[in-house]
């Protein structure tokens, strides 16, 4: 049996520690052997490999980022795309294929699969934890991790010159990291996609802070969107899956909050350094455990399915449930944190 191994979309904390548990425990559990498949879907469609073997998995569990590589290349959108996937594992002897992703990998998994007879397994991955199935995706708790040092380093700088921190966090359409940071930093407010935000009611909260001598810190996912208004955006590019770069909303509200409320405001974008850097302790055992389980999945021959965490179990579930609906914050949540706010 041969496996082919590939990641795709944003790249996240523990996708090594992911390929080296499928590795290790393939080859020395059931004598597998391994292709590695480049940057994403663009491996299979392009016929791009690199040697997957022990030795190319060792000393690889705390390193962030990946070694196969990583893009955002769609085979379905793609001429002949689906052809020349097939191609490409038939020319390297490729019997079963382990897609570690987020929303857009997996959803091509899931159609090689379900609708093109692909054998795929899944393994959810991305800081933005918004994968449905699933209560965690590894890559989110060292998002959250960096995010909370950040907001710490913030409050003291807030203090000195008494001015608004605004601080801008990744997450796409959903504010796991945001509330996630913004709760375990002390935030004084907290924007999330899931629900608009009233200018009004935050510039409030930002005064209340001043009254009692302190400096506010906002947290803003960067799809988090005002009431009255629509997304923020500084770039409107798309990418091969039709989604638009998000970020922006962090550089409006400090300018709006100065505007209104006449105190100095600045802003913080964290951008890709919350995706940077070695994976937390919890990543690399979820990360390390999911790698257990998929290669389990390859030998059961159970197609179509996903790895994924209940509890403290890892499950396995229909690939297609993981990509139909996002995974975002629930009203509840939101609520809970309103304590904290201004
Ligand atoms: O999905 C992970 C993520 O980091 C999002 O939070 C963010 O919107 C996006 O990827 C950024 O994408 P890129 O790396 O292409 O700039």
């Amino acid at each position: 049996m041969r496996v082919g191994v590939l990641t795709g979309g944003g790249d996240c904390p523990g996708l090594n520690a992911v390929i080296r548990a499928i590795v290790r425990k393939g080859v020395q559990e059931y004598g597998y052997e391994f292709t590695g498949f480049r940057d994403g879907w663009h491996g299979p469609l392009e016929g791009d490999t690199v040697p997957l073997d022990i030795p190319a998995v060792r000393g690889i569990l705390p390193r962030g980022g990946t070694i196969l590589g990583s893009s955002r290349t769609n085979p379905l959108k793609a001429e002949n795309g689906v052809r020349r996937v097939k191609d490409n594992l038939a020319k390297y002897e490729v019997d079963a294929l382990v897609a570690i992703g987020g929303e857009d990998t997996l959803g091509v998994a899931t159609a090689l699969s379900d609708e093109y007879g692909v054998p795929c397994v899944g393994v959810p991955k991305t800081i933005d934890n918004d994968l449905a199935a699933t209560d965690y995706t590894f890559g989110f708790d060292t998002a959250v991790n960096i995010a909370t040092e950040a907001i710490d380093r913030l409050h003291t700088t807030a203090e000195s010159h008494m001015r608004v921190l605004v601080v801008e966090v990744m997450g796409r359409h959903a504010g796991w990291i945001a509330l996630h940071s913004g709760l375990a930093g002390g935030a004084n407010a907290i924007l999330i996609p899931e629900q608009r935000f009233d200018l009004d009611q935050v510039c409030a909260w930002v005064e209340s802070r001043f009254k009692i001598r302190y400096a506010p810190i906002v947290v803003v996912a960067e799809g988090a969107m005002p009431k009255d208004g629509d997304m923020v955006l500084k770039d409107q590019t798309l990418d091969s899956f039709g989604h638009v770069r998000l970020s922006g909303v962090g550089e409006w509200l400090a300018k709006e909050i100065e505007r209104r409320t006449g105190k100095e405001a600045r802003t913080t974008v964290l951008g890709h350094v919350q995706r940077g850097g070695t994976p937390s302790a919890f990543d690399r055992w979820l990360a390390t455990r999911f790698g257990l389980h998929a290669i389990d999945a390859v030998r059961d021959q159970d197609w179509g399915k996903m790895v994924a965490l209940r509890g403290t179990e890892i499950v396995r579930v229909p690939l297609r449930d993981a990509t139909t609906q996002l995974k975002t914050v629930d009203p509840r949540l939101y609520t809970e944190a309103g304590v904290f706010f201004g």
